[in-house]
């Protein structure tokens, strides 16, 4: 039977998880609670590039409601998708497991690493699925680099260096102040991806230094922070908001290994090696339809997630703090 699921939140997240849910065969979009009527929202919702989103002849017939309160009651959810912004996270998560339900929670999962804690420990003494939305662990070219990670096809990894930028979030509720000032800036919103895929990869950093010109610059906007693992690579995750909001998302990352270096932007990627320069050609892999049909499985089966658990999330918030506390 198939496991009924409400979004809280229809916004350019909301939205891309409702289709993928709809679209399921093991899922039932059971409601949208949102503070906007659904139809409205969907009109106001962009996003800083394409995903795909459902039309309004279906989203008109799913209940909608004003409060989560409200429609888990009514609707008696197995599992409940979190995609409001960031500083409402941790209220919806502890209503979600509070009321005996199943939990996705779009990153980043909290700000305090505390709270983070406190949602997982919640999860875990009610047997709950707790995943987090590191949609990035689910792109082909992620599942690529860590397949060469673990054969060590090309021999030890030497330096990564991942960048990402885009304008400053100029949807939703982004245009809220509040909204954005509690967002948690380039750290949480975007290296958060990076961070999260390198402490995949390596795990914690024995130290990171933090690049001060540019933080004493942007503030929380644009970071640059350096990892180095004693027994391992050097890692530089780089990523800002810039002005102005048009400026387009743009993406890139370099995998330096001891024989061989992948290089990796939005037109594709290249593996270079002594013999010379190629195009790796992967798979399409849609990261948001692929995390939900993770999900769903582990609602299947009733586990919490191998990857991409509430806990394993709360590790990269632990990194994101580093920035702050770091004095370089
Ligand atoms: N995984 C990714 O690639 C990715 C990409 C973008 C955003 N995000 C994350 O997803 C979350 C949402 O971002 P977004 O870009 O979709 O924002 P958005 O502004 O497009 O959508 C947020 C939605 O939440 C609704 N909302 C606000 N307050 C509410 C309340 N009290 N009750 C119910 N609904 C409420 C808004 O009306 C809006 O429809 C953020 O945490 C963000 O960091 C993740």
């Amino acid at each position: 039977m198939s496991k009924k699921v409400i979004v809280v939140g229809f916004g350019f997240m909301g939205q891309t998880h409702a289709r993928n849910i709809a679209n399921h065969p093991d899922l039932e979009l059971a409601a949208i609670v949102d503070a906007i009527d659904p139809k409205i929202a969907m009109k106001k919702s962009a996003g800083n590039f394409a995903t795909n989103t459902l039309g309004e002849d279906i989203i008109s017939k799913v209940p909608y409601y004003k409060e989560l309160t409200e429609a888990i009651a009514e609707v008696k959810p197995d599992a409940v998708v979190v995609a409001t912004p960031t500083m409402l996270h941790y209220k919806f998560a502890k209503i979600v497991l509070e009321a005996g339900c199943n939990l996705f929670l779009e990153k980043p999962i909290c700000l305090d690493p505390n709270l983070c804690d406190e949602l997982v420990a919640l999860a875990e003494s009610k047997h709950l699925v707790f995943m987090a939305g590191h949609c990035v662990r689910f792109q082909k070219e992620f599942q690529y680099i860590k397949e060469l990670v673990e054969k060590q096809t090309y021999g030890k990894p030497v330096y990564f260096h991942y960048s990402r930028y885009c304008g400053v979030p100029g949807w939703g509720c982004w245009t809220d102040p509040e909204v954005s000032a509690k967002s948690g800036g380039a750290m949480y919103d975007m290296a958060i991806h990076d961070t999260d895929c390198a402490r995949a990869l390596f795990g914690n950093p024995d130290e990171i230094s933090v690049m001060p010109y540019l933080r004493d610059r942007f503030g929380l906007m644009v970071v640059d922070t350096c990892w180095k693992y004693n027994n391992g690579p050097i890692v530089r995750v780089e990523a800002g908001f810039l002005a102005p909001h048009t400026m387009p998302f743009h993406k890139e990352f370099t995998a330096i290994f001891e024989k061989a270096t992948i290089n990796c932007d939005m037109r594709g990627m290249t593996l270079s090696t002594p013999e010379g320069v190629k195009p790796i050609e992967l798979l399409e892999v849609d990261c948001y339809e692929a995390e939900m049909a993770a999900f769903a499985q582990y609602l299947e089966k009733g586990e919490m997630p191998l990857e991409c658990s509430g806990k394993d999330a709360t590790a990269t918030i632990r990194i994101c703090t580093r920035f702050f506390n770091n004095k370089g």
